[in-house]
């Protein structure tokens, strides 16, 4: 039990990733005096520090108060590919976000995140307010996932893609690279969209963006093909993931109607989806078991604003929503089967890559974790860290639909991108 319960030798070795001392090591530097000068810590303290570590494999002490590197501190390296020094020093993102973990009793004891109770704001308001963190995290989600996650889309047909909370801008830029003739919209904060202004200015493709430095709890701009969500609904509670699906959807609608096409779009939607109950089975009983967890979306409308207004308050996740959310987890066994049998289908009918957009009407969803069977641990690791973070929670494909379905939107395909990416291609209901 000790290894699991531990939070000494887990400090000991962040603290090592802060102050790099592992980049010191390799440079040359190894006794504890110039270790402490050069990093500007009590020698006596460090010493300890080291030695705590050495006992766990993590540095060598070959003479006494000299230190020395193993396979263990070289993937502390600044330069290791790994970037386990990042992910762990205190003063980058990801050291800090798992200090959350310190309130974690309070998330479990009340439903809400951890976050605030640690440090003082809500996880989105605190990021806003600390832009070197917040640079650090945008760095963090500017991972190699995103290039695969640009490529796992057919965007064939596509001419203007909105990424809704698209971060800096990494998935657009590798999207607008591979596609010369489209164009994007960059949707997040003011503070993030500035930033993902200056990389995309700095890869030569700032002219063919627009960018709206936005809530995506606001209405967003028409006039996109595809609004991609990539990694963002899992950052939120139920009710507040389907009022930004809510909000795509009805900008997708705007968009679809605009070109004029609407009768043959839905024509081809209708048909689609129809294609889709009878190849798929329980569809349209799968949509009615939605609509039925979670009232009709006459009944849900209404209490957009309301919604909307929790959402200011993000981080506050009601009880009375929270059990909704259980309802609507725990309700659908057959629904799961269904689901399961239209991702096959979906796979079998749509190949590798979900079909174009055409004009408008198309709304994105990519998540990872699609399935909890594939990886329970990780799954269940994630749900927790999205729970303590800012109240969010990791989804089946199943639970997406559901979320979907209540935002009119009506899952057309499904399938797997790779790195654990799972792509849920959705349409406009009507
Ligand atoms: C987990 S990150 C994903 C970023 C990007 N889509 C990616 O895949 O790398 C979630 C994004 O949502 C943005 N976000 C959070 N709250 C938002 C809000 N109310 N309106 C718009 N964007 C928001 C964050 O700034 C962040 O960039």
């Amino acid at each position: 039990m000790a290894p699991l319960a531990d939070l000494v030798t887990p400090m000991a070795v962040r603290v090592a990733a802060t102050l790099r001392l592992a980049d010191l090591i390799a440079g040359g530097v190894s006794r504890v005096e110039d270790l402490a000068s050069r990093s500007g810590t009590d020698r006596d303290a460090l010493g300890r520090l080291l030695r705590h570590l050495a006992g766990h494999g993590v540095f060598a002490e070959p003479s006494p108060g000299e230190f020395a590197l193993t396979d263990v501190s070289s993937l502390l390296r600044s330069d290791h590919p790994a970037g386990m020094r990042t992910a762990f020093a205190l003063d980058e993102f990801g050291g800090r976000m798992d200090l959350a973990f310190t309130e974690l009793l309070h998330t479990i004891r009340t439903g809400m995140p951890a976050w605030e109770a640690a440090f003082g704001t809500p996880y989105w308001d605190w990021l806003a307010a600390h832009p070197d963190m917040a640079a650090s995290f945008d760095a963090s989600m500017a991972s190699s996932t995103r290039t695969t996650a640009a490529g796992a889309i057919d965007w064939s047909g596509v001419r203007h893609l909105v990424d809704v909370g698209g971060g800096t801008g990494s998935l657009v830029a590798e999207v607008l690279r591979s596609n010369p003739d489209m164009r994007a919209t960059l949707l997040d904060l003011p503070g993030t969209v500035a930033r993902g202004r200056a990389f995309l200015a700095e890869q030569g493709l700032a002219d063919r963006c627009e960018f709206a430095g936005q809530s995506f709890f606001d209405p967003l701009p028409a006039g996109g093909d595809v609004y991609l969500l990539c990694a963002v609904l899992h950052d939120w509670p139920d009710e507040q993931a389907t009022t930004i699906l809510r909000r795509c959807a009805e900008a997708a609608r705007a968009d679809a109607e605009e070109h004029g096409a609407p009768t043959d779009q839905r024509g081809t939607d209708t048909e689609e989806h129809g294609a889709a109950t009878h190849q798929h089975g329980a569809d349209t009983e799968e949509r009615d078991a939605a609509t039925h967890q979670h009232g009709t979306p006459t009944d849900h409308h209404p209490a957009d604003t309301e919604e909307h207004g929790a959402a200011t308050h993000q981080h506050g996740t009601p009880s009375d929503q929270r059990s909704a959310g259980a309802e609507e987890r725990g309700a659908p066994t057959d629904q799961r089967g269904a689901a399961t049998d239209r991702r096959a289908a979906a796979a079998g009918a749509g190949g590798s890559a979900t079909r174009a957009g055409g004009a408008g009407g198309r709304v994105v969803i990519v998540e990872s974790h699609g399935t909890a069977g594939d990886d329970p641990a990780t799954f269940a690791e994630m749900d927790l860290r999205m729970l303590v973070l800012a109240g969010g929670r990791e989804r089946t494909v199943e639970d997406y639909s559901a979320l979907a379905a209540r935002a009119g939107l009506t899952t057309a395909a499904v399938h797997p991108a790779g790195s654990g990416l799972v792509v849920i291609d959705c349409r406009v209901a009507r």
